[in-house]
């Protein structure tokens, strides 16, 4: 073995909302059963994460709220630090990157790639808001898209028709800031240059590591083949660590930049006296756990700049999984299609480990894959319970019964107990072997085929019966029985910690190691078994089918809130000022108050009034299109504006003189324009 101890990252969540089933599937599931297995190995190890608190997105959130990213970051720090504590994900540090020490890291860390000329510096127009005094990120931009046509597409993004956008194809971009049109000006930032590092890259991953998984492997390979550029690692922004050099007033660390050098400085957090020998040492293997939108960065940037600074290890491996669907759509925070652990955890107290389990099934290790309820429910019910739960259950109850809770002796020995027994070595390889690389489905479907052993062999030799006639056999298979129990105490540990502990203390059976798998004398003859508990319980139709309730709902919610924003935003949207006019064209159109006298519905129509008005000059005839805002009755006896002077049109057969003046909103909704107080027929408007 090459290395002597390894160092685990889970990729920092965006503290800018809670954790979902993706998160835990994707990145801190596997990372944590991979820990888990090494620490249970006696393996020298440390898993490091934290929360990623900068970023433009942050801001925006604030901004929504009316508080301070400081604060946003505050609020979800906390909440996400939960979630993961109640789901056992065991972290040996869980720090975050608005801390002072990150900070002094991250700036260090610039520093010296900056003194030693590692950047290059590029000056680029930028979009400038000349009201509020600042540069925008491409999310501070709004326009309408050039391509569907929505109002509201971003400077990054139209969210509506999902294209990648740049602010300078928007049509008519407003800051959000201000609601002024932005500007473009000069400025200056900080790029690493990843094109020189290029040809190293290439040897590094495609040579070295052609053993990275294929999703990793062949998106290093597609970047690379479309040859690197230069990346900024500086912003134009006031939240993030201040760029720590002279004139760069006003700039921050991109936050891809600042973000893994968090995995360091969590490190130093943790150990401030022993971290070098974590990222210094080429003892250390260094392994990321990340989602795919994180590849580049972990694989590319990161090691660039690893590279550039020296001193430091590369990753041994970034085992990247692909993203978690769920109920057949994509997961979605802003469109509530998410399961949120905390509210997983008020509905299913108590269960983590189911969805543990089913989050490791169904991993999406080498393609996207499915969240059901349909599939949770049925894992717990046909696996967890009906195996794994019914198997030591059943064994610990029988042992209960006929020898008082205490390990039996093995009795009467057949050579079905030693066969099943044999089959516990090869089935540890394997889950060892799945392990090593990162195949966590196998290796927990390995682990359930060591409750299948048990399960089919207890069922197949029938305890309970052959009690009736020969307690020495019952021993020897409840003794049989046992010795599975206690491996499955093991092999589940890193999967399912919660319900391994369980079973830990119903074998009283504290400090199993990983060693101990595939060992068939666990139990000491006459060892005490602690109480029986259920390790599952069944799920039932009605619990999932509220699940999928609560979604449709949430679902339904947003999309009448979408709705209602958008035709909230079509009301407010503003007609762009027409050409300009002369003060004579002004003065030819005769504008005029008069009152209704009549007014009926056009038949056949639904949207024309026929309106019999009083100009003052004459009684004549309007046609209008407002049937769908007035009804005749509301029409009579009102006063209103009228462009007298309109050339007569007919319209369905008859006769409209002139005009009648209206208020249009953008949705379409239109009002009249009355006078505000009483104004005789015939006064002239002007
Ligand atoms: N916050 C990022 C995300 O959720 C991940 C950052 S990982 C780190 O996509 F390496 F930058 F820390
Ligand atoms: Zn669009």
């Amino acid at each position: 073995m090459k290395f002597k101890r390894t160092l685990v990252t889970s990729a920092l969540p965006y503290a800018n909302g809670p954790v979902h089933i993706g998160h835990l599937a994707g990145v801190y599931i596997p990372s944590d059963i991979y820990t888990r297995y090494l620490r249970l190995k006696g393996e020298e190890v440390l898993h490091i994460c934290g929360s990623d608190e900068h970023g433009v997105p942050i801001t925006i959130k604030a901004r929504k709220k009316g508080i301070t990213p400081q604060q946003v970051v505050d609020e979800y720090h906390s909440i996400i630090k939960k979630s993961f504590a109640e789901f056992g994900i065991s972290f040996d540090i869980y720090s975050r990157t608005s801390s002072a020490i990150h900070s002094e890291v991250a700036s260090e860390f610039f520093r010296k790639l900056y003194d030693e000329g590692k950047f290059v510096t590029q000056e680029s127009e930028q979009y400038y808001d000349p009201e509020a005094k600042s540069f925008l990120a491409d999310r501070y931009i709004k326009g309408t898209c050039p391509k569907c046509g929505n109002p509201d597409a971003y400077g990054d993004q139209c969210e509506k028709c999902g294209s990648t956008l740049s602010p300078d194809e928007l049509i008519d971009p407003k800051s959000t800031l201000s609601g002024s049109a932005p500007v473009k000006r000069k400025t200056k930032h900080w790029y690493l240059p990843l094109n020189e590092y290029e040809p190293w890259l290439r040897e590094w991953i495609l040579e070295q590591h052609k053993e990275w998984k294929t999703n990793v492997y062949g998106q290093c390979k597609s970047w690379l083949d479309g040859g690197l550029q230069p990346r900024a690692v500086t912003r134009d922004l006031d939240w993030g660590v201040p760029v720590p050099v002279e004139g760069a007033e006003g700039k921050v660390l991109y936050v891809w930049f600042d973000a893994p050098i968090g995995y360091i400085s969590n490190t130093k957090e943790l150990l401030p006296d022993s971290w070098e020998k974590w990222w210094k040492d080429p003892e250390t293997r260094l392994v990321h756990f990340i989602g795919k939108d994180n590849i580049v960065f972990h694989c590319i940037v990161f090691p660039s700049m690893l590279k550039a600074h020296g001193g430091y290890i590369l990753p041994d491996n970034v085992p990247s999984n692909e993203f978690l669907n769920l109920e057949g759509d994509k997961i979605s925070t802003s469109r509530n299609w998410a399961v949120w652990l905390n509210e997983y955890l008020e509905d299913f107290p108590g269960e983590q480990d189911v969805l543990r389990y089913v989050l490791c099934a169904n991993a999406p290790e080498t393609k996207d894959n499915d969240f059901t309820w349909k599939d949770f429910q049925q894992r717990n019910n046909s696996e967890l319970v009906a195996i794994f739960g019914n198997f030591v259950n059943r064994a610990v109850v029988l042992t209960g019964k006929y020898f008082d809770g205490k390990v039996p002796a093995d009795l009467k020995p057949e050579a079905i107990d030693k066969e099943t027994l044999s089959e516990l070595q090869p089935l540890r390889e394997s889950i060892e072997k799945n392990l090593d690389n990162f195949h966590f489905r196998e290796a927990l479907k390995d682990a359930m085929n060591i409750a299948r052993l048990g399960n089919k062999y207890i069922s197949d030799s029938e305890p309970w019966k052959v009690a009736k006639t020969d307690l020495d056999r019952t021993a020897s298979i409840l003794r049989t029985c046992l010795e599975i129990c206690a491996n499955l105490a093991v092999a589940f540990e890193p999967f399912t910690p919660f319900s391994t502990e369980k079973l830990r203390r119903m074998l009283r059976l504290e400090n199993l190691k990983w060693d101990d798998l595939g060992k068939t004398d666990l139990l000491e003859e006459g060892h005490s078994l602690g109480e029986a508990v259920l390790l599952f319980r069944k799920i039932e139709d009605a619990e999932v089918e509220a699940q999928v309730s609560k979604l449709k709902a949430a679902k339904a919610a947003n999309e009448a809130a979408a709705k209602e924003a958008a035709a909230k935003d079509a009301a407010a949207r503003v007609e762009p000022q027409k050409d300009e006019i002369s003060f004579d064209d002004f003065s030819r159109m005769d504008i005029r108050l008069a009152r209704v006298l009549a007014a009926e519905r056009v038949p056949k129509t639904d949207k024309l009034l026929k309106l019999t008005i009083d100009t003052g000059i004459d009684q004549r005839t309007i046609v209008s299109g407002i049937a769908e805002f007035y009804s005749p009755e509301e029409m009579v006896g009102r006063e209103i504006c009228i462009l007298a002077n309109l050339a007569p049109r007919v319209i369905r057969g008859i006769e409209s003189r002139g005009m009648i003046l209206m208020a249009k909103q953008g949705d379409g909704t239109m009002r009249l324009v009355a006078p505000t107080g009483e104004l005789t027929p015939g006064s002239v408007i002007g």
